[in-house]
C-alpha cells in the first residue's frame, strides 16, 4: 500500500497502479479533472512535495500539456497521469488551479478551497 497525503486535506491508502487524481478522487478532496483524466486539460495539476520516485515516469504527452499549465515548477505532476509504481508515502499539493477547476465542476463548493 501507499500513503497519499494531500496537504490541508488528509491522507488515503491507495494500491500500487492508483494515480494520483484516483487518489483523491478515492478520499473525496477536491482536485480537478475536467477532461476526464485523459491528459487535455491540466487541470489535475498537483505538486509532488514527496515521492516523486514512487510515481511513473513523465511521458512527453504529460510534459506537453503541464507547459500550458499555472505554477509549474519542478514539481508539477498531472494527477491523471501519475501512477503510483511503488509502495511507500508521498505527499501532494493540490494546485490553486486544480481547486479551481473542481469548484467549477462542483458549482455547490464553490469558493470552499479558494478564499
Ligand atoms: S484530468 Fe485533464 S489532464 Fe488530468
Amino acid at each position: 500500500m501507499a500513503i497519499v497525503r494531500f496537504k490541508g486535506f488528509g491522507e488515503v491508502d491507495v494500491t500500487v497502479g492508483t494515480s494520483l487524481l484516483e487518489a483523491a478522487t478515492r478520499a473525496h478532496f477536491p482536485e480537478g479533472s475536467a477532461c476526464g483524466g485523459v491528459c487535455a486539460c491540466s487541470t489535475c495539476h498537483v505538486h509532488v512535495l514527496k515521492g516523486a520516485s514512487l510515481l511513473s515516469e513523465q511521458e512527453d504527452e504529460e510534459a506537453d500539456i503541464l507547459d500550458k499549465a499555472f505554477d509549474v515548477r519542478a514539481t508539477s505532476r498531472l494527477g491523471c497521469q501519475s501512477k503510483i509504481v511503488a509502495d511507500g508515502e508521498l505527499e501532494i499539493e493540490i494546485t490553486r488551479e486544480s481547486l479551481e477547476a473542481y469548484e467549477n465542476e462542483h458549482p455547490a463548493e464553490r469558493g470552499k478551497y479558494t478564499k
